[in-house]
């Protein structure tokens, strides 16, 4: 294995679509027109020097050392800024040009430390190579003369050091920080000689705007920036392709690595979700890999309240089976059940639903997407055929109005937010519909065209308003509707979002939204060109999580932006691979590729290939596993990969659920908060560790790839597959790639899934099979999957969450940036800097109506229950709304959530909790409690050397 080298083609690739043909060097290339000098050499292979030249940011001409000659032109223009022209005919080494770059090279280098050998960046620095390059053999300034200034290092950042000394002044972060990110934390301060590069108004990096998604630092072609990784253990000597495991965006990585170390994670600019960027998490959160807190051995107990004992792998998969034979004999074979993890690959999705099915004879098998996305999966299958988001990421390229509801990308998705800044930044529109004023709506360069601040829990009502105005107006896209759309269904929608309850007049009452409001967000998006809607947990996480997902196809299939690029319905999917675990069949009531369990010639299939006979009924959902628990019939659980005491709605019912459960098995990286409640902990490993696939939110089927050797022994497919076998039910697998195989044989969508494929594509978006033998990037374009699109009425059924006197207030819930769900590996890292505690938005209103200050400790109660934390006294919600997140176990703000949920798939509604808040001392009676407990829980009892 050697390093993956990607060439930087120096500028960006040119997108028209008409060719010119030009000589360079003697050699006709054929290039895109407007491909500039620079990039068209490099086509055919020709590097010509350059320093503020890359091709993740437009060219920018500074440096000149890109120069050429072109006949007939006088001078030597910069070959980055320049574009091709229809029979040019270039130059790029002549006598002129290497003394001239020779000149340029002796000005760099006098100002620069000659450190080199101690640099960090030794064995990758440009500047290096450029003065290798144009074969810079003496300096005539000599090296003793002014240098720019150099402020000193600023090391606030926890993952990259920023040493102006080594700085060229190329500006290729700020372009990067401006163009790729989206941020524009960066300028050149200064002029001239005086020029440096300077985060904010000359602030450290950790004070400025700065979201540390490290694009600056990939950039630098100097040892300016760099990753402290690299400063403290030295370059990378071979590289890994693999993909990250935090959220749904899917980004591809290289994990540059020395042995099994882990040097620096680089985005890789062939992924084509993420197109060669990344966020803070992905790039450099890594290290809970190698936490101290890992846990690497099994171990068991026969009481939560004893200390935990490590034992032999055999011993803990030998006790967990004997337990659940054990509870099958006593109280039935529907006694236990399982929990897959979308952290963890489809192949071990795959598994545990498997082991279910077929090891433990029955259906008890639930997701973490019942907590987030299983309305997805129940509205775009009932409306559109399919259970998932209709486009690529790179569809936003061509979107001219985009829809955002119920999502915040900047923090839950950076990536694609990137992305769609960028496609906003050229001229595309935006409507914001969320309560809070995310980021979105005003961040640099980008103002939203529309902001609809609605009260939590009326996302129908809103949607179904914009409708109103849409058939009201005309605006309906009749020939789409005709051709594609049942028309039946179609008339008694019309009809019923014509009604005048459901006019932006009435709905405004309700949502709070003014009616003009949603009358302008209607007609841009039935008007303003290829419109696309982006959703994420603000919609699904509601009583009426489904019908607010088809109240959006709704929308999508009445203008007719379904079937193409720049359109769609794009569920933002919140893990990893959220997407490939609903895939894998690992909700209660269907097999992989979302076929029924009562299907009778589906169960065959399978039944044949595993050898054994399934339930016909549907399983138990997660929280009817609860409800069994509590109520004696449910005894047994295993549970990989999530944490379902810290996710999951209403903890004290889930606390009693698992409480009065007989075995518990948490198959995990860290004792976490379910832990506390387990009797078998089975140690997991991480994305590092383990061959395997994810699928991310565009369906997208990327692989990861093993770079180290398990901590804990094995990776979780193998652990799975000794728990199957301990319960007497053999699987056999040499490696991951056997059991894609076994997918593809049972899942018509996935039937032309390979890893060859894969390797040999880079990714597969699914459906991928005989019809679609490379994939589909784009859903349902000639027709639905369906057949014809269906409109469902969606009737506005206000939640049974109220406000009233005890509790005045909504509470609602989401992600920051630098913390990840339960935070479980993200606390675990450095990523705390940013974000030690979860604290409560508070408008200012509400704030000072109950005399609590910004900081000031504050009790948060519900009907369900009630926390501390402490206030952040903001402007961003709106009054009568109060905001906070959900990644420490301490603040457990679940707590206060309640058990209501979505009517068609139990999806819990997070997202309206009504609540009253008051001034506290501190943390909660129940807190300090449960701090005592988990402290408890989480004994390990030492182990006794044996004696000779
Ligand atoms: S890390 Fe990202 S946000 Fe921060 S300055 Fe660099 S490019 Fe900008
Ligand atoms: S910090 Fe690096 S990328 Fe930025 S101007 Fe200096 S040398 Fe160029
Ligand atoms: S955007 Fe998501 S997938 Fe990409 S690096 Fe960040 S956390 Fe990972
Ligand atoms: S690379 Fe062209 S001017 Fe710097």
């Amino acid at each position: 294995m050697s390093l993956v080298h990607e060439i930087d083609y120096g500028t960006p690739a040119s997108r028209a679509l008409a060719r010119v043909t030009l000589t360079i060097d003697g050699r006709e290339v054929r290039v895109p027109e407007g491909t500039s000098i620079m990039r068209a050499a490099m086509e055919m292979g020709t590097q010509i020097p350059k320093l503020c030249a890359t091709d993740m940011v437009e060219a920018f001409g500074s440096c000149r050392l890109c120069l050429v000659e072109v006949e007939g032109r006088a001078g030597t223009p910069a070959s980055c800024t320049t574009p091709v022209a229809a029979d040019m005919v270039v130059r790029t080494q002549t006598d002129r040009l290497k003394r001239l770059r020779k000149g340029v090279m002796e000005l760099y280098i006098s100002d620069h430390p000659l450190d080199c050998l101690t640099c960090a960046a030794n064995g990758d620095c440009e500047l290096q190579d450029m003065a290798g390059a144009v074969g810079l053999r003496d300096v005539r300034y000599g090296y003793d003369g002014a240098k720019h200034p150099d402020p000193g290092k600023d090391e606030s950042n926890p993952y990259f050091t920023y040493d102006p000394s080594k700085c060229i002044v190329c500006s290729r972060c700020v372009r990067a920080c401006e163009e790729v990110q989206g941020t524009f934390a960066l300028t050149i301060a200064g002029r001239g000689f005086d020029s440096v590069v300077s985060p904010g108004m000359e602030e450290s990096f950790l004070a400025s705007e700065c979201v540390s998604c490290g694009a600056c630092v990939q950039a630098c072609p100097t040892a300016t920036l760099t990753e402290k990784s690299v400063i403290e253990i030295g370059q990378p000597e071979h590289s890994v392709v693999t993909t990250c495991a935090y959220c749904g965006v899917g980004c591809s990585f290289k994990a540059e690595m020395r042995g099994e170390e882990v040097v620096r994670m680089v985005p890789y600019k062939d992924g084509k979700a993420n197109r060669g960027h990344s966020c803070v998490k992905g790039r450099f959160a890594w290290g809970y890999t190698t936490h101290k807190e890992r846990i690497l051995k099994p171990m068991i107990r026969e009481k939560i309240t004893d200390p935990w004992r490590e034992v032999s792998w055999d011993e803990a998969l030998g006790h967990a089976a004997s337990e659940f034979k054990r509870i099958q004999a006593e109280h039935g074979q529907r006694s236990i059940g399982g929990i897959t993890s979308s952290r963890c690959t489809n192949e071990e999705t795959f598994l545990v639903q498997k082991l279910i099915r077929a090891g433990f004879g029955n259906n008890n098998v639930d997701t973490c997407a019942r907590v987030c996305h299983s309305p997805t999966g129940y509205g775009l299958k009932t409306t559109f055929g399919t259970s998932a988001g209709t486009q690529d990421f790179d569809s936003v390229e061509e979107s001219d109005v985009v829809v955002v509801i119920g999502a915040n990308p900047t923090d839950g998705h950076p990536v694609f937010a990137s992305r769609l800044k960028k496609r906003l930044r050229q001229g595309a529109k935006l409507i914001v519909i969320d309560p809070r004023r995310i980021d979105l709506v005003r961040t640099p360069h980008v103002d939203a065209s529309h902001h609809l601040p609605l009260r939590p829990g009326t996302n129908v009502a809103v949607l179904t308003a914009m409708a109103h105005v849409i058939v009201a107006e005309g605006l309906v896209n009749e020939a789409f509707v005709r051709e594609r759309c049942d028309r039946d269904e179609f008339e008694d929608w019309a009809a019923f979002v014509s009604e005048p309850r459901n006019s932006p007049d009435a709905v405004a009452k309700i949502s709070g939204v003014p009616a003009d409001a949603i009358r302008a967000a209607a007609r841009l998006y039935a008007t303003g060109g290829n419109g696309a809607i982006y959703y994420g947990l603000g919609v699904t996480e509601h009583s009426q999580g489904s019908t607010t997902v088809m109240a959006i196809a709704n929308l999508a299939m009445v203008t007719g932006n379904i079937g193409r690029p720049g359109v769609g319905v794009n569920p933002l999917r919140g893990q990893n691979n959220v997407q490939g675990a609903c895939d894998m069949g690992s909700f209660p009531h269907e097999l992989s590729g979302y076929r029924h369990i009562s299907d009778d010639a589906t169960r065959a299939m399978f039944e044949a290939l595993w050898g054994t006979a399934l339930d016909v009924e549907p399983g138990l959902r997660i929280p009817n596993m609860l409800d069994a628990a509590v109520d004696g019939s449910f005894k047994g659980i295993y549970i990989q990969g999530e944490d379902i005491l810290q996710s999951d709605p209403d903890t004290h019912h889930v606390a009693a659920g698992l409480a009065a459960m007989e075995c518990v098995v948490v198959h995990d990286l860290f004792l976490n908060e379910t832990a506390n409640y387990a009797h078998v902990f089975l140690p997991g490993s991480t994305f590092l560790e383990k061959d395997g696939t994810f699928t991310n939110a565009e369906r997208r089927i990327q692989r990861v790839r093993k770079v180290m050797t398990p901590r804990n022994g094995f990776g979780d497919w193998e652990i799975t597959i000794a728990l199957a076998e301990a319960m007497g039910f053999a699987m056999s697998y040499a490696h991951p790639s056997e059991i894609m195989d076994e997918i593809a044989r049972l899942t018509p969508t996935f039937a032309g899934v390979s890893y060859e494929l894969i390797d040999a594509l880079g990714s597969v978006q699914w459906p991928c099979n005989a019809k679609a033998p490379e994939g589909t990037p784009v859903m349902h374009i000639r027709g639905f999957v369906r057949g014809k699109g269906k409109f469902v009425v969606t009737e506005y059924i206000p939640t049974d969450e109220r406000t009233g006197p005890r509790f005045p207030l909504l509470l609602t819930t989401g992600r920051i940036l630098s913390q990840y769900n339960v935070g479980a590996q993200t606390r675990r890292t450095p990523n705390v800097v940013w974000h030690q505690e979860d604290r409560l938005e508070i408008h200012p209103h509400d704030a000072e109506q109950r005399g609590i200050r910004d900081g000031d400790w504050v009790k948060l109660a519900s009907r369900a229950g009630e926390t501390t934390l402490r206030a952040l006294i903001t402007e961003r919600v709106a009054p009568g709304v109060i905001y906070t997140t959900f990644h420490h176990p301490d603040t457990q703000a679940n707590v206060v959530t309640t058990d209501y949920s979505d009517w068609a798939t139990n999806c819990p509604e997070y997202k309206v909790t009504a609540v009253q808040i008051s001034p506290s001392n501190g943390p909660s009676e129940w807190q300090e409690e449960y701090g005592e407990l988990a402290r408890k829980s989480r004994r390990v009892a030492p182990v006794i050397e044996a004696a000779e």
